[in-house]
Formats: C-alpha cells, sequence, structure tokens
C-alpha cells in the first residue's frame, strides 16, 4: 500500500511513520547502535514504500549513529522511482558531518534547519529554516509542502519519531516487530521526548491492520480520531 499524494488545497504532506522495532520496543542496539532487525520482506517492503514518497525524513541522530544513505534499492523496490525522494535531515544546529552519505548528491537532500544554524553546506543540499531555536514540525510541514512535497516517510530515530507523533500531524504508522528483545536502559525506544504519566498524556492510536511478515509482524496504526 502506498501514501495518496496531499491534495492540492492541503497544508501539509500526507506523513507516514515507518519503523523496525523490537518486541520490547527498542529501535537499536545499547547506546545506539545501529540494529538492523528488519526481515528480508520487511525491507522489501520499506524500499517499495520509499519508491512511492517524496521524501524520507530522518533526525541528525539517526545520521549521526547509522550514517544512512536513504536511497531506495532498486532490486528490493521491485524497480527504481523516476525520481529519487529527497532526503531530509533535521537538524537544527547543523550538526550534519560533511563526509555523511545524505550529502553525496546520489540523490536530493535538504537540512531542515534553524535560525541559530551556522553550518554550511554543500551547494547540492537545500536547507529550509523552519524554527528558532529547534526545526519546528507544522512550521517544516507547511514549508515542504509549499515546495511541492506531498508524500513523506518519516524513519527515525526515536527524538524524531517522538515529536511527530505528539504533533498529531501524521496519518500512519507502521511498526515492524522482529523476534528478539534487546532489554537494557540504553538501547533507543520507539520513541524518546517526554514521558507520559498518565493515559491523558499518553498519545491514542488506532490499531487498522495486523500481519505476518518473515519472522516477524507489522502492525499499523492510525491516529485516534
Ligand atoms: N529501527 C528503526 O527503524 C530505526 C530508524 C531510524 C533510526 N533508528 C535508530 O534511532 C537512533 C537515533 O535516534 P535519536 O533519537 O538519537 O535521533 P533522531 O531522532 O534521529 O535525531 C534526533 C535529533 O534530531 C534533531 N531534531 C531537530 N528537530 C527535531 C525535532 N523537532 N524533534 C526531534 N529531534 C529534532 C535534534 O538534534 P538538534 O537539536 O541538534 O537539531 C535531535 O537530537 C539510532 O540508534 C538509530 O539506529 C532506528
Amino acid at each position: 500500500m502506498a501514501p495518496e499524494a496531499a491534495p492540492l488545497s492541503s497544508e501539509r504532506p500526507v506523513v507516514w511513520l515507518n519503523c523496525a522495532a523490537s518486541l520490547d520496543g527498542r529501535l537499536a542496539f545499547a547506546g545506539g547502535a545501529r540494529a538492523r532487525l528488519s526481515s528480508p520482506e520487511d525491507l522489501a517492503r520499506v524500499h517499495r514504500l520509499r519508491a512511492e514518497v517524496d521524501a524520507i525524513v530522518v533526525g541528525v541522530g539517526t545520521v549521526l549513529l547509522d550514517d544512512p544513505s536513504l536511497r531506495v534499492r532498486g532490486e528490493l523496490a521491485g524497480g527504481l522511482p523516476r525520481d529519487p525522494p529527497t532526503r531530509i535531515v533535521l537538524d537544527s544546529r547543523g550538526r550534519t558531518p560533511p563526509g555523511a552519505k545524505v550529502l553525496d548528491a546520489t540523490a536530493p537532500t535538504l537540512v531542515a534547519t534553524t535560525e541559530r544554524a551556522r553550518e554550511r553546506f554543500p551547494p547540492s543540499v537545500r536547507t529550509v529554516v523552519a524554527g528558532a531555536e529547534r526545526v519546528e514540525i507544522p512550521r517544516l510541514w507547511a514549508e515542504l509542502r509549499r515546495l511541492g512535497l506531498r508524500r513523506l516517510l518519516v524513519e527515525g530515530g526515536s527524538a524524531v519519531l517522538a515529536s511527530v507523533v505528539r504533533s498529531g500531524l501524521f496519518d500512519r504508522w507502521t511498526i515492524y516487530y522482529a523476534p528478539f528483545a534487546i532489554g537494557g536502559g540504553t538501547a533507543p525506544p520507539v520513541l524518546a521526548g517526554p514521558e507520559s504519566r498518565n493515559f491523558e498524556e499518553a498519545v491514542r492510536l488506532q490499531l487498522a491492520g495486523l500481519e505476518r511478515l518473515g519472522d516477524g509482524f507489522l502492525a499499523t496504526f492510525l491516529p485516534a480520531r
């Protein structure tokens, strides 16, 4: 299933969230070390999804820890899209290292930053100011929509997923659960950010689908209306 593009009249793109977690809700190993939790079936699903969107969004924490290329792998997606999705990094202070794969000019890249960022990026990289101190999700989504991006896939990590989920400005969230338990205190959870002390502060979701995918399962949630 692919996201529908946001209607031309819409003020923000259609936003899908996707991540792979251990059964105990961790996105990576101790200290944030990358864990390839997706089964081959899930990896193929993710690349098909990437091929259907206009942009893939991650935080600078993921760039610093994982150095992902955020490209579509044609052999997994069943072909390459005509236009590769734009790689978007939320980076309030300009901490994306010059050698990061997302800056390699093999696909369009946009760094969402703030008024306080001083860092300069290569000319191939577009920068968008979307906040004073920290990138603000509502402002960024509006700006991306204005630039013509109508379908976003937010892939992580914990802090960015938390901000988007807390903003309520998303349409669908798929979590692939891998049959592993990671445990401990430093492996990043699916959501970082503010803690919930009760159900009023927790984010309510609606389960929209559940399916076995390789040796794990895929759960699809919608924001509760
Ligand atoms: N399993 C999966 O599906 C998956 C997918 C992706 C990542 N990961 C894992 O996630 C971990 C990284 O997560 P993370 O929480 O450290 O980093 P992150 O969410 O990738 O990035 C967080 C950083 O983004 C910047 N940022 C800018 N605006 C923000 C906003 N509005 N909300 C939140 N962050 C904003 C902040 O840095 P500034 O204040 O400097 O801007 C913040 O520290 C890694 O271990 C990686 O392996 C797993």
